[in-house]
């Protein structure tokens, strides 16, 4: 494989911090999916960012999140082994953005057994990939790992335990955690979830390697969790064993680069041209003194999270709600920053070039929707700074911050109350962010936004309401086609159990009789109680046979079978499912609403009638 600084050529990285010895992030990710190849798993692409039919989550935040339904039992075109590495972006994480291991967007390897391989051979796996010489080649005297301690809803995990032990890890380094710590999922109320065990590693002086682990070191890094669904907590609150026992593992990409290379995640080769970047254009130097590091750290990563969210292909522009607001709030963020170093020009586009020439090779969908993303972020940055700095004067005035006053910077200039907030702090005031939220809540939606449990990993909601919504989509889909035309492409879903989001492709506002038609559509098909089915199609099969739906972007490299949803005759379409059985028991829909998205793209929301 070339090093990427070669292939690039050397003139570009030269200007760079990065060293052209180092590992670099492509050698990585091709050694951890070539690895699990080697062990029968089948590689799978990136998903979006934006998840499909899950209203748990606003984005992917693990490499498990689009495999839900396979956990539950539906059947992988892939097989039962797969392996990928996903995008994710992560929020929850945004105030330790800046240090050495927090990113807002980064990439998650990770390794999946549907009902087949366990434990023994997950851990087995891991450890080999882990040490060995021809893999990442970790000294194993400087791994740590834990395992799930037990409690009332389950036991100890003496499996992990003794399987660590076996391969050599003293018992010293084998912390036994409680639920907190080595358990994953369910994020809603139910759902598949179990027992973890983390593996970490030793980032200080080797000669001083502790002898036993203490995870409140925070010289023992966490590399890679391997986490063993064997339950559903069911609606009563226990853990049933699940018949299927499945692994997901994760293990973060740049922060395993960083530490191969003995750096932070700042200094790998993805990074350290948008750092390079940023230094060029305000004059600051990286290094000199916290508070220009921080701030030059945040704003690469906040303008690399951007351009990602706005370069996928189910990408979003900036909003007030949902994914559109966590965009806004990131690059007012990056702004601000920029503004903290002294820095008043426009910064944005420029530095999202970089990132989008960095990736490009691995995510050509930026390099695809590079107009959109350069058009977005300096639409933003036009719309936000001049306001900015007129705001932070008015908040200079303030001797205390309450909802309305809270609320009156966001209508005037502009600022997302999590900015408010941060200044707050930074001021000293004693905050409420009850008060504020209740404030925004009376004035918008963005209750879904702020709550901060949409930013925590999730599994999908299959309660019976979603499911209607579900194949409401597909009944929706082609009706817009039937009334539309042929042009008319799913763009993105949200569903939760009081509505349905459709975005789709179309240029112009729909007319009121064509909303009207479309809904006749939908009902009838749906009184017309057709049975829903599904078969398993090659590629070629499913193309030939009319179905609709994304293509290429899950399945195309998988050279496997698809599952292919039919709705009687009348709707055809690529899905994991899950779906109702006949479509009488939607009862029916009440389109509500019918807006732009961006440019070319439309929305539909329409709800059950009860
Ligand atoms: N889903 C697990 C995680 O994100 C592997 O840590």
């Amino acid at each position: 494989m070339l090093h990427p600084a070669k292939r690039r050529g050397f003139a570009f990285y030269n200007a760079c911090l990065y060293d052209l010895n180092m590992v670099s992030t492509s050698e990585i990710r091709n050694k951890y999916l070539e690895f699990f190849k080697s062990k029968g798993h089948t590689i799978i692409p990136s998903a979006s960012l934006i998840p499909e039919n899950d209203p748990t989550v606003l984005f992917t935040t693990a490499g498990m999140h689009p495999l839900v339904p396979y956990f539950l039992g539906e059947t992988h075109p892939g097989g039962s082994r797969v392996t990928s590495a996903q995008k994710c972006i992560r929020t929850g994480d945004i105030d330790e953005v800046g240090d050495v291991t927090h990113l807002t967007f980064f990439e998650m390897l990770g390794n999946w057994s549907f009902g087949d391989y366990f434990k023994n051979e997950a851990i087995e796996m891991s450890f080999e990939f882990l040490t060995q010489k021809e893999w990442l080649g970790l000294d194993s005297r400087l791994i740590a790992v834990s395992v799930f301690q037990g409690d009332e809803d389950a036991p100890f995990d003496d499996e992990a335990f003794e399987k660590w032990k076996s391969l050599g890890i003293p018992e010293q380094r084998i912390a036994k955690l409680p639920k907190k710590n080595n358990w994953w999922g369910p994020a809603g109320e139910t759902g598949p979830c179990g027992p973890d065990t983390e593996m970490f590693f030793w980032t200080g002086n080797p000669g001083e390697v502790p002898e036993s682990f203490n995870d409140d070191n925070p010289l023992w890094v966490e590399i890679w969790n391997d986490v063993f669904m064997q339950y559903f907590k069911n609606t009563e609150g226990t853990f049933e064993p699940l018949k299927q026992k499945n692994v997901d593992t994760g293990m973060g990409l740049e922060r395993v680069v960083a530490i191969l290379n003995g750096v932070d995640v700042y200094a790998i080769d993805t990074f350290a041209p948008v750092i390079q970047k940023i230094e060029l254009l305000t004059g600051k130097k990286y290094g000199d003194g916290d508070v220009d590091t921080r701030s030059i750290r945040i704003i690469a990563d906040h303008i690399r999270a951007a351009t990602f969210i706005l370069g996928d292909n189910r990408g979003m522009a900036p909003s007030n709600i949902g994914q559109g607001y966590v965009l806004r709030r990131i690059i007012r963020r990056a702004i601000r920053y920029a503004k903290l170093l002294g820095f008043h020009k426009e910064f944005t586009a420029e530095t999202a070039e970089v990132v989008i020439e960095m990736c490009s090779d691995v995510y050509p969908e930026l390099k695809n929707n590079k107009d959109v993303i350069i058009n977005e972020l300096s639409a933003e940055e036009k719309k936000f700074s001049a306001a900015l700095d007129k705001g932070l004067k008015e908040f200079g005035k303030l001797t205390s911050v309450d909802g309305k006053s809270a609320f009156d910077l966001y209508q005037s200039y502009g600022f997302p109350i999590e900015l408010t907030e941060e200044l707050s702090l930074e001021r000293g005031f004693v905050i409420d962010k009850k008060l504020f939220e209740e404030e925004f809540k009376k004035h918008q939606d963005l209750s879904r936004t702020s709550s901060a449990g949409v930013f925590k990993g999730g599994l999908a909601d299959n309660s019976v309401e979603v499911t209607k919504y579900h194949t409401t989509t597909h009944l929706l889909h082609q009706a817009l086609r039937d009334v539309l035309g042929p042009h008319v492409e799913q763009r993105g879903s949200n569903l939760t159990a009081e509505r349905l989001r459709f975005d789709f492709s179309h240029n112009a506002k729909m007319t009121d009789e064509e909303i009207k038609n479309v809904e006749r559509i939908v009902n009838e098909n749906i009184k017309k109680d057709l049975p829903v089915s599904f078969e398993m199609l090659s590629i070629e099969d499913a193309k030939k046979s009319g179905a609709i739906g994304l293509f290429e972007e899950k399945y195309e490299k998988l050279g496997n079978k698809i599952k292919v949803y039919s709705i009687g005759d009348y709707s055809k379409e690529i899905c994991g499912g899950p779906h109702v059985e006949h479509t009488g028991e939607i009862g029916g829909i009440t389109i509500q609403k019918e807006e732009a998205v961006s440019a070319g793209v439309r929305r539909i929301r329409a709800v059950l009638n009860s």
